[in-house]
C-alpha cells in the first residue's frame, strides 16, 4: 500500500454554520443545552457595533468535545460526497436541497460521534430534540448512528442541513437493548439507504421535520426576546431548558 506523507493526515478541526439572524440566537441557546457546554467551551463571541451603538454578535465557537484516540475508537476524519443520481423527471430530494438553494455545493450533514448514542438520545429526546430516523445500526461499520431533523425556521424554507450522532463499536448489551426497544423498525444492512428513503420521503411530502418543532422554536424565540447571545447566562438557559424539557415531555 502506498505510504503517505504525515502531513495528509486530517483531523476534524473545526466546522463552520452560517444561520439566519432568526435561528443564531435560538441555536445558540439550544447548543448550550444539547451539548452540555460549560463556561470554558465558548471558545470566542465576537461582536460588531452598529452606528447608534447597538451591538450585535457575530460569531461564536463552542468546543462540542474532546477526544482522547484509544485503540478501536480512533477517531477518523471522513468526507462524504454524494450526488443527485436519480433521472431528471424523477423526484430527488439531493437535487432539491442543491436546486432549492441555488447551491452547487452543500454541506449537508455534520456526524458526532458519542461513546454514548442511547444517552445522548434519551437526553436530546427529553429536550424536544426532533430526530427523522430511530437510532439505526451499520452493521458493514459496526457502528449505531440516529439523524436529527434539519436546522430552519418555522417560514423559511428546510435547508438541508442536519446532525448524525453517532457511535462506533457498540456492545452487545446495547445492540440487545436497542433491538428489544425499536423491534423491527431500527435494523437497516444499509443505513445510508435508510436515510436517503426517509429523507426522499420527507421531500416528496413537502413536510420537512426541523430539529426544533415549530411550537418549541417559536417558545425559545419568544423568551430569548430581544437580548442577544451574551445575554443569555445560566438563569436564561436554565428557563429555555425548562422550556424544551417541557416540549420533549409532551412529545
Ligand atoms: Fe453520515
Amino acid at each position: 500500500m502506498k505510504q503517505k506523507p504525515r502531513f495528509m493526515n486530517f483531523a476534524v478541526d473545526h466546522m463552520t454554520l452560517c444561520l439566519q439572524p432568526q435561528l443564531y440566537t435560538v441555536m445558540y441557546a439550544v447548543f448550550q443545552i444539547l451539548f452540555g457546554l460549560t463556561p470554558d467551551e465558548l471558545l470566542y463571541e465576537k461582536r460588531r457595533k452598529h452606528k447608534g451603538g447597538k451591538e450585535v454578535s457575530m460569531t461564536f465557537a463552542n468546543r462540542i468535545g474532546r477526544w482522547e484516540s484509544q485503540s478501536g475508537n480512533e477517531l477518523d476524519t471522513i468526507i462524504a460526497v454524494v450526488q443527485p443520481s436519480e433521472p431528471l423527471d424523477e423526484p430527488s430530494h439531493v437535487r432539491e436541497m442543491l436546486d432549492g438553494h441555488e447551491l452547487a455545493s452543500h454541506w449537508q450533514h455534520i456526524a458526532l460521534r458519542t461513546s454514548d448514542l442511547m444517552g445522548f438520545h434519551k437526553y436530546a429526546l427529553e429536550r424536544g430534540i426532533q430526530f427523522v430516523t430511530p437510532i439505526l445500526r451499520d452493521e458493514h461499520d459496526n457502528l449505531i448512528q440516529i439523524f436529527s431533523g434539519e436546522l430552519f425556521y418555522p417560514g423559511s424554507r428546510a435547508s438541508g442541513l442536519f446532525f448524525e450522532f453517532l457511535q462506533r463499536e457498540p456492545s452487545d448489551g446495547e445492540l440487545a437493548e436497542l433491538q428489544k426497544a425499536n423491534k423491527q423498525t431500527w435494523f437497516r444492512d444499509e443505513t445510508f439507504l435508510g436515510l436517503y428513503d426517509e429523507k426522499e420521503r420527507e421531500y416528496q411530502s413537502g413536510k420537512v421535520r426541523p430539529l426544533l418543532s415549530e411550537e418549541l422554536f417559536m417558545a425559545i424565540s419568544e423568551k430569548i426576546g430581544p437580548r442577544q447571545v451574551w445575554e443569555l447566562d445560566e438563569k436564561a438557559l436554565g428557563e429555555i431548558e425548562a422550556i424544551m424539557l417541557k416540549h420533549g415531555k409532551a412529545s
